[in-house]
């Protein structure tokens, strides 16, 4: 997206550099989390500079990975809260999987599935935030007893996988939409994708009535 006159900006400044420091430290705490899950992966713990340096920067990654989250939640959850409009897209979503753009959905900033990815992600790094801080030696694993770090260590692998292959999808579909990467990385989408994937937020911006 070059041409800025003619471009709309949809992601702030604050947002993108949150999303994009975000990934930097999903990456490296999610490759140390699998070099713990699987023993075959040990290797992927020296991307953090081996295993204590992994075990020590994981948990305070973590915690950097919430922090800017909750920022995006507060900037984002207004375009992310479910509307009565969201059940087509549900209903058409066949439609949607084929590249169609069915004019009566009248997609928002974000539409139905983008929604529901972003509930998922902040409820699973809020799960992963309070089992991460049970489980957390030498610091809070003493305040809890045995049974209850059990369930946190369970309930941490869990959330962790269903979060990497949530962000697997994210990443899959923010290639497949062509331009949604620029959303991200300069801020700005043509009109054309505007009216095209979110015609109602494209009035909204534009002041339009109709989406021409
Ligand atoms: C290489 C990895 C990634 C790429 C290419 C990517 C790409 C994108 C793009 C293009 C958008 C904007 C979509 C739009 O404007 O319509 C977006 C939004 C977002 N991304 Fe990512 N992302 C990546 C990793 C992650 C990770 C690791 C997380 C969280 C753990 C994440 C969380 C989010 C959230 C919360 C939003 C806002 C969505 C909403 O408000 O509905 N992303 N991403």
């Amino acid at each position: 997206m070059n041409n800025r006159q003619n471009a709309l900006l949809r992601t702030t400044y604050a947002v993108r550099m949150s999303h994009w420091l975000m990934v930097i430290c999903f990456f490296f705490v999610a490759m140390s989390g699998l070099s713990w899950f699987f023993p075959s992966l040990n290797w992927l713990n020296s991307l953090l500079g081996g295993p204590q340096l992994a075990r020590i920067l994981h948990p305070f990654m973590g915690v950097v990975i919430f922090v800017l989250l909750t920022f995006m939640f507060i900037r984002l959850v207004r375009y992310n809260l479910p509307e009565a409009n969201d059940l087509k897209w549900f209903a058409d979503i066949g439609g949607v999987l084929k590249g169609e753009h069915n004019e009566e959905l009248d997609t928002g900033k974000y539409n139905a599935g983008q929604k529901v990815l972003f509930w998922g992600i902040m409820g699973l790094i809020t799960l992963l935030l309070i089992s991460g801080v049970v489980i957390w030696r030498p610091w809070f694993a003493h305040l809890f007893e045995i049974p209850v770090i059990r369930i946190g260590l369970f309930v941490h692998a869990l959330a962790g996988v269903l979060l990497m292959l949530l962000i697997i999808g994210h990443i899959y579909l923010a290639f497949w939409v062509k331009g949604s990467i620029d959303s991200m990385s300069s801020g700005y989408v043509s009109r054309k994708w505007a009216r095209t994937h979110h015609p109602s937020w494209y009035r909204q911006v534009t002041g339009k009535k109709d989406a021409q």
